[in-house]
Parts: structure tokens; C-alpha cells; sequence
């Protein structure tokens, strides 16, 4: 007789019954289910609070229920959903010019993830090169490791077998140097690139910043070779590291830069920045995306913004950023598991001798959830509006994970 399955016993788990018949298997997902969010807190469908460090994957950066951009939210949706790129609307552009006034770029195409936004930087890139020289100079210089999204031509772009396997064949036009090492990069470099794609920080990669002067270094490779440099900034952009883009910790500007994640606080909205002389290329037709750009998710994006630029957010999170970090740092110097402290802003990371499975685990049961990045790293993302006490909750919750994975 087949073995009927486990009748559940809670909410979440009845829950966890459900998806498991109709949800595709494509996440390891954690065994909890949300209700409710508010500031950095969400609530399970059992009633239990956590400390959220993972912002959903970076994006809520003014954290769950925030009351100015759930107002908006509102407002915008009685007022207007969706028009399509047909039309003009406010949300639009304003948003748009907010980006172009603190950022290198002077026009923007909006999207709706961090993939499509790649996408059509990789696009852009081809479409000046191919305009300029011809067809045969189409190749992009990514790095390993590396994570740009799980697109046919982004997961094609990224650095990491494990994301391509059983994809092939991939998209042909990308090649791989590894990440930090600028010598390698210029030997990669030959006369069919168009362009280079690279993290600022590397992200779900392990939440590694590069040496001094790789990002500068790839700055004069490219303008020797008058390739696009394309930075995604999906998930270092909108205040993650402590200003609103993470080029500006270098002092390098990209011809293009891509965003998601944080833009929208929530709401699904990517953006592509690019040069005048390089958004010259997309000519009508040449790009488009029936979402993008609509009314609500661009009012969300002017909240972010707003709260980011004028509310303060964007300091506050980089003053405590640097205070979570001294808290890491002396947890570090406790426990010789932990080998090195990562990150910048509120973009941190532990990474540890031993698979760091345990002490996400250890941390859940703690009341505190945080991202894993590779086998061996915990990633930090919270809310940019993360409290020092609640970094000195995060950081307590760790000191008593450590504590007992060390007792006999
Ligand atoms: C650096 C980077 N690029 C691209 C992506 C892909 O973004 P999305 O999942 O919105 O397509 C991610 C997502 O984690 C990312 O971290």
C-alpha cells in the first residue's frame, strides 16, 4: 500500500503541504510561512516574530509596511495601474529623473527584475558596438564567480556552472575571467568584445568586495579598447553599501549601470542607466517591456528614493552598516570559525570555516532569518532602516548561535 503522506500539524505546515503538490521545485525553500511584515519584523502564519536580515533578497530596503510607501501604493493604484509605454505618465518620469540627477547616467529604461535589466544592458551594449563596427564584435567579458540572473543570456553571463547545468547549449558571446584579477581580465580581452559586465560587489557569489583599483582598472580597459563597462548594481544599488550606488565607494563611473531589487522597495521594477551617447542606440523598437515603467511600481520607486535621498535612510544605513560591522568584527575575533568579515553598508557577510547551513539554522530558531551566499557565508541584507537595537538583537542572536555550536 503507498505510504500516505504526514498529516500536518500547523498552519505552516499544512501550507508547506500545499505548495509541495502545485508550486514547481525550483527553491530549497525555509520552512516558514509569512503573514505580516512591519519595520524589520515578519510575522508567521503561526503568530512567531522574526528579525528579517534578508529584506527579501535585498528588496525591501525601507522594510515591511512602510507607512509612507503603502500610501502611495494605495493611492496610485485607485488613481492608475498600467498604461504600457505607449503612454507618458508621472511616476515615470520622475523617477527617471531622480536616477539621472544622482547617478553618471543620463537616461533611463525601465524593466522589471534584475535579469531583464542585464538583458538589456547586454543589449545596448551589442546594439552601439554592432551600429559602430559590424556584426562580429558582440563578445562580453563577465567574471567567476559572478551572479546576473537566470535568463537564457544572463545565466549564460554568469560565473557559475551550477546555474547553467542543464541549460546548454548557453547563449554564445560570453567569456569569464576571474573576479578581481585585472591582469587576467586584459588577456581575456580580445578584438571581438563589445563589453565588460561586472559586480561592483560581488553578491550572491559570497559578498566579496573586489582589490583596490579592479573596478578602476577595468575603467581604463575599456576606454583603451572603447568597450560599454556595465556595472549591475541590482544588488548593491539604492543604499545597500552605504551610498546610493557602489561605484561611488571607487569613484568610477560606468557607460551603463543595471538596478532592481531595492528600486521599487518591494514592487517588481529594474532599471537600466546608461550615457547619453550609449541610450542613443535604443531607438523605437529596438527594447520594450509591457510592465515596465507602470504608474505603481514607479510611485513605489519615487518613495525609495525619496526616503533614501531626503529621509535620511541612505546616511543612517551607512552609519549603521559600519556599526554592524564593528559588532561582526569583535564576534570575529571570539570565534576562530568565522575567517573573515565581508562587505560594505548593510551589505555584509560571515564567512566561515564550516558550512554556515547551522547557523542560519541556529539563527531561525533565534527568531532572526539571514541569507546563505555559497556554502559557507551567512549574507546580511536587511532593511536599510535597521535600528542599532535591533543590529544589537541580530548580533546577540549570533553571539548565543556561536556560543552553543562550540560546546561539547
Ligand atoms: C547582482 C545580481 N544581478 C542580477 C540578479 C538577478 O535579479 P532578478 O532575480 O531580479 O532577475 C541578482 C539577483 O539576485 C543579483 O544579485
Amino acid at each position: 500500500m503507498p505510504k500516505l503522506p504526514p498529516v500536518p500539524r500547523t498552519a505552516s505546515e499544512s501550507l508547506i503541504t500545499r505548495a509541495d503538490r502545485v508550486l514547481m521545485s525550483t527553491y530549497a525553500r525555509v520552512p516558514l510561512a509569512f503573514t505580516a511584515g512591519k519595520g524589520c519584523r515578519l510575522t508567521d502564519v503561526e503568530g512567531r516574530s522574526y528579525l528579517d536580515l534578508t529584506s527579501g533578497f535585498g528588496v525591501c530596503c525601507l522594510g515591511h509596511g512602510h507607512p509612507r510607501l503603502v500610501v502611495a501604493l494605495q493611492r496610485q493604484a485607485g488613481q492608475l495601474i498600467q498604461v504600457s509605454n505607449l503612454f507618458y505618465t508621472e511616476p515615470m518620469v520622475a523617477v527617471a529623473e531622480r536616477l539621472v540627477a544622482h547617478s553618471f547616467g543620463d537616461r533611463v529604461f525601465f524593466c522589471n527584475s534584475g535579469a531583464e535589466a542585464n538583458e538589456g544592458a547586454i543589449k545596448l551594449a551589442r546594439k552601439q558596438s554592432n551600429d559602430g563596427h559590424g556584426p562580429g564584435r558582440y563578445r562580453v567579458l563577465a567574471f567567476t564567480p559572478s551572479f546576473h540572473g537566470r535568463t537564457l543570456a544572463t545565466l549564460s553571463a554568469t560565473g557559475q556552472t551550477k546555474v547553467q547545468h542543464g541549460f546548454e547549449p548557453l547563449v554564445d558571446g560570453f567569456d569569464h575571467a576571474p573576479y578581481g584579477d585585472l591582469a587576467a581580465a586584459e588577456v581575456a580581452l580580445g578584438d571581438a568584445h563589445c563589453a565588460i559586465l561586472v559586480e561592483p560587489i560581488l553578491g550572491e557569489s559570497g559578498v566579496v568586495v573586489p582589490p583596490p583599483g579592479f573596478l578602476a582598472g577595468l575603467r581604463r580597459l575599456a576606454d583603451a579598447r572603447g568597450l560599454t563597462l556595465i556595472f549591475d548594481c541590482i544588488q548593491t544599488g539604492m543604499g545597500r553599501t552605504g551610498k546610493l550606488f557602489a561605484y561611488e565607494h571607487e569613484g568610477v563611473t560606468p557607460d551603463v549601470m543595471t538596478l532592481a531589487k531595492g528600486l521599487g522597495g518591494g514592487p517588481p521594477i529594474g532599471a537600466v542607466v546608461a550615457t547619453e551617447a550609449l541610450a542613443a542606440h535604443f531607438t523605437p523598437g529596438s527594447h520594450g517591456s509591457t510592465f515596465a515603467a507602470n504608474p505603481l511600481v514607479c510611485a513605489a520607486a519615487a518613495v525609495v528614493l525619496d526616503e533614501l535621498l531626503d529621509g535620511g535612510v541612505l546616511d543612517d544605513a551607512a552609519a549603521n552598516g559600519a556599526y554592524f560591522r564593528t559588532g561582526l568584527e569583535a564576534l570575529a575575533t571570539r570565534y576562530p570559525e568565522i575567517r573573515e568579515v565581508r562587505g560594505r553598508g548593510l551589505m555584509l557577510g560571515l564567512l566561515f570555516h564550516k558550512p554556515a547551513a547551522p547557523v542560519l539554522d541556529g539563527l531561525r530558531e533565534e527568531g532572526v532569518i539571514a541569507l546563505p551566499a555559497g556554502p559557507d557565508v551567512v549574507r546580511l541584507l536587511p532593511p536599510l532602516i535597521l535600528s542599532r537595537a535591533e543590529i544589537d538583537e541580530a548580533l546577540g542572536a549570533l553571539d548565543k548561535v556561536l556560543s552553543s555550536a562550540i560546546e561539547p
